[in-house]
């Protein structure tokens, strides 16, 4: 089976974790601090803050940019669950928003008819690897003196216009799972370049500790381990060659698969995009429906796996308070999308292989 995701693991980040765990000091230290600098170098931003996962970096950036109870944050509605549990972990409200039909991102018309005196912030996330239209929604966030939040746990490396995501909105979250472009186990990152903001987040992290056993807020143990930082200095040595075997992979498969009824991946100019996911659309024209196609790929040895099956407004958790939410687009996308292998250890010839086996249908 050639499967929808495979992390890299090497005798490296394996040496490098039993060096730490060798020298006791495994709890967040200088391994954490030098991880921290090293991927905002690789951003170009100016400060990390390193947590145990994608969403606490999300929950501290979202309470570090002053979001608390009677607050309103626009989301897109097809994304990750994530993107708007942590809005409802600071007692805001999630609002959801719609998705481009093309790019799988904010539509930020659906943004700008969203926005009420309540909104505070938009969460921008950069789906499957390509940066949402930063230019627009930086220019509602200003014209309505809002935070731009990036939501770019799938997007390590991702441009906007020749500029790195973690450098495209006010604070910026990344994951380190497993099957994201870069792990570190379990991990995430909040990336700003406001000094303030940094600091902020780092005291949320950290019990709102200002000094030794000092609490001056309500804080959290989000910090990430020396271990699990360890992991991250060894895959960030291979993040662009990590980076550039996707958009190989990516390449191949849209140069091949040449068959109606499925839509390829569309990019926009403006974006460099990193493929955490390849995502195909099954169209009413294909002669199987998007399930079917899943059940036919596994026949065939091919892994797939849908992003995402259910939007927000329409999950249990959030579906009461949205009862009379439509969105149309995130609704189809829903039922069409399919994700297919894309990672680092698809080889030219298994891309071939996924592209001529769904040509054949
Ligand atoms: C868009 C998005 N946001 C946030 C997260 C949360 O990251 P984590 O799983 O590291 O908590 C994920 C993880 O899948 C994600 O895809």
């Amino acid at each position: 089976m050639i499967p929808i995701a495979k992390p890299y693991a090497s005798e490296e980040e394996a040496t490098h974790v039993r060096e730490v765990i060798l020298s006791g000091m495994m709890a967040a230290g200088d391994i954490v601090h030098e991880f921290e600098q090293k991927f905002v170098d690789f951003c170009g931003a100016k400060y990390g803050v390193a947590t145990t996962n994608g969403t606490s970096a999300l929950h501290a950036a979202v309470l570090a940019s002053g979001i608390s109870k009677g607050d309103e944050v626009i989301v897109p509605a097809f994304t990750f669950y994530a993107s708007a549990s942590c809005v409802s972990m600071c007692g805001a409200t999630p609002v959801f928003a719609d998705i481009l039909p093309d790019t799988y991102n904010l539509d930020p018309k659906s943004v700008e008819n969203k926005i009420t005196d309540k909104t505070k912030a938009i969460i921008g996330v950069h789906l499957f690897g390509q940066c949402c239209n930063v230019t627009e929604l930086s220019r509602i966030a200003k014209n309505n003196d809002i935070t731009f939040i990036e939501d770019a746990a799938q997007a390590h490396g991702a441009e906007w216009k020749g500029v790195r995501s973690g450098c495209l909105g006010d604070m910026a979250t990344f994951s380190f799972y497993p099957t994201k472009n870069m792990t570190t186990g379990e991990g995430g990152m909040i990336v700003t370049n406001d000094y303030s903001k940094s600091e902020l987040a780092r005291v949320i992290c950290n019990h709102g500790q200002t000094e030794k056993y000092r609490h001056t807020m309500l804080g959290y143990n989000y910090r990430m381990t020396n271990i699990n930082a360890a992991i991250g200095l060894e895959q960030l040595k291979r993040i662009e060659k990590f980076t550039e075997m996707r958009i190989r992979n990516a390449k191949i498969l849209s140069e091949t698969i040449q068959t109606k009824g499925i839509t390829v991946p569309f990019v926009s100019p403006k974006a460099k995009h990193v493929y955490h996911q390849y995502v195909i659309r099954v169209e009413d024209d294909f002669p199987m429906t998007r399930d079917e196609l899943m059940s036919y790929l596994a026949s065939k040895g091919i892994g797939s796996a849908v992003h995402y099956p259910i939007p927000l407004h329409k999950q249990p958790y959030f579906a009461e308070n949205n009862a009379n939410t439509q969105l149309p687009v995130s609704e189809d996308c829903a039922k069409r999308v399919l994700s297919i292998p894309v990672h680092p250890a698809v080889t030219e010839d298994e891309c071939l292989y996924i592209a001529d086996t769904l040509n054949s249908i």
